[in-house]
């Protein structure tokens, strides 16, 4: 890798506890490919990853196949009913066992025929015999650990990772609150978009509404930006306001008669987005993965009552589609080219509203680069130089010390 030592000093060097006195990350953990290198083993192997809806693994033999940053994972319902995640890696010879999505009995490699039994035992594989001292109980496909939260799949890459429902404490009571119907709904739509900027800078973006009045006109016609509340907690943060009372001329879309008429939008650390609109009874995921540095893959799952929208719905997607989230691309795609160059270095300020103003505040961003923070030394810790990178002149013995 070629990240010094000095550049990792820098990352929290300007960061403080206190948003009103501290920077935001600095350009380069926009813009330099190692860090995603770093990220990768730091964050996306030891957080909680969207897999699906639960709908998708509903039945047993239902599986699903999902990437995680460079390792594939097969998601399985197993024929006793219990959810189960594996590294979806053929203990033969290594190659993937499943593809997509489907409904099977067995896993059976597509290499040499080993066949797995879905709670990942190996069930047989041809000329066996001829192995010494073979144990079938060594060969088993690697299990990860998986579990369904708010009728959502996650799966964790880390052994040692706490639940993700004892991570996130309140939150599974907040969306059962606000969103009591999430069992009944359905999915109806995805939105793919690769989008040229940082992983983080999507996150930034995603995660305050100062822009909302500049960038987003239409948004705040309909909503009730005075009453809009973001709330940050230990691996979340929230973002809840409701439809505007008083705008005589809302832009947006059609939300009259609708039953929800509060926008709730979660953030759950690292990378995805759950949101309730206005309108009728609804849920979306939004997925934020990483591709490159420079660039993010985004995918918005839309579940409605009913697997076809309606036309009253295809007009709340299609803003969202071709206004929103064209107006935020056009925002990410900004900043990324901004970070690129020498004016950014040092990372920029927050924001931090209150009273009629408390919708505009960026402490949600602050709080997702204190935990990016976190992340990144718990990873360090205990790393000797050598294992971070290969400068000549550092001193393989040294550790970092600068997140402590
Ligand atoms: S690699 Fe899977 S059967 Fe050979
Ligand atoms: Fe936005």
């Amino acid at each position: 890798m070629t990240i010094s030592i000095r550049e990792l000093q820098t990352l929290t060097e300007n960061f403080n506890s206190d948003p009103k006195c501290s920077y935001s990350l600095p350009a380069l953990v926009y813009i330099k490919p190692d860090f995603l290198n770093i990220e990768r083993e730091a964050i996306f192997y030891k957080s909680w990853q969207y897999v699906c809806h639960v709908e998708q693994l509903r039945h047993p033999g239902d599986y699903i196949a999902i990437d995680i940053q460079g390792r594939s994972i097969v998601a399985v319902r197993d024929l006793a009913g219990v959810l189960r995640a594996f590294y979806n890696v053929c203990r033969h010879r290594g190659h993937e066992i499943v593809k997509d999505r489907g409904q099977i009995k067995n896993f059976v490699c597509p290499y040499h025929a080993w066949n797995y039994n879905l709670d990942g035992t190996l069930h047989s594989a041809r000329h066996l015999k001829t192995i010494e001292n073979f144990h079938f109980d060594d060969f088993g496909m690697v299990a990860v650990q998986i579990e369904e939260f708010c009728n959502m799949v996650f799966v964790n890459l880390d052994p040692e990772a706490t639940p993700l429902a004892t991570q996130s404490g309140e939150l599974a009571r907040e969306i059962q609150e606000a969103a009591p119907d999430l069992g009944k709904l359905t999915h109806a739509h995805r939105f793919t978009y690769r989008v040229k900027g940082n992983w983080k800078i999507v996150v930034d973006n995603f995660l305050e509404c100062y822009h909302c009045a500049v960038a987003h006109k239409d948004l705040t016609t309909l909503l009730d930006m005075r009453n809009y509340q973001v709330t940050t907690y230990d691996i979340y943060s929230s973002q809840i306001g409701p439809v505007s009372m008083t705008s005589n001329s809302n832009s947006a879309y059609n939300v009259e008669g609708a039953s929800v008429q509060e926008h709730y939008l979660w953030w759950l650390w690292p990378n995805t987005g759950l949101l309730r609109y206005p309108g009728d009874p609804n849920w979306m995921v939004w997925h934020f993965i990483p591709v490159d540095a420079e660039t993010t893959i985004e995918t918005f799952d839309f579940f409605f009552q009913q697997s076809t929208p309606t036309a009253q719905q295809m007009e709340a997607i299609e803003y969202i589609d071709k206004v929103l989230q064209q107006e935020d691309i056009d925002i990410i795609e900004s900043v990324q080219r901004g970070m690129n160059t020498p004016a950014y270095e040092k990372g920029g300020r927050f924001v931090v509203c209150s009273g009629n103003d408390k919708g505009e505040t960026e402490q949600g961003v602050h709080h997702f680069h204190g935990l990016y923070l976190k992340a990144i030394d718990r990873y360090l810790q205990g790393r000797s130089l050598d294992q971070i990178e290969q400068a000549p002149s550092s001193d393989p013995q040294q550790t970092i010390g600068a997140f402590s």
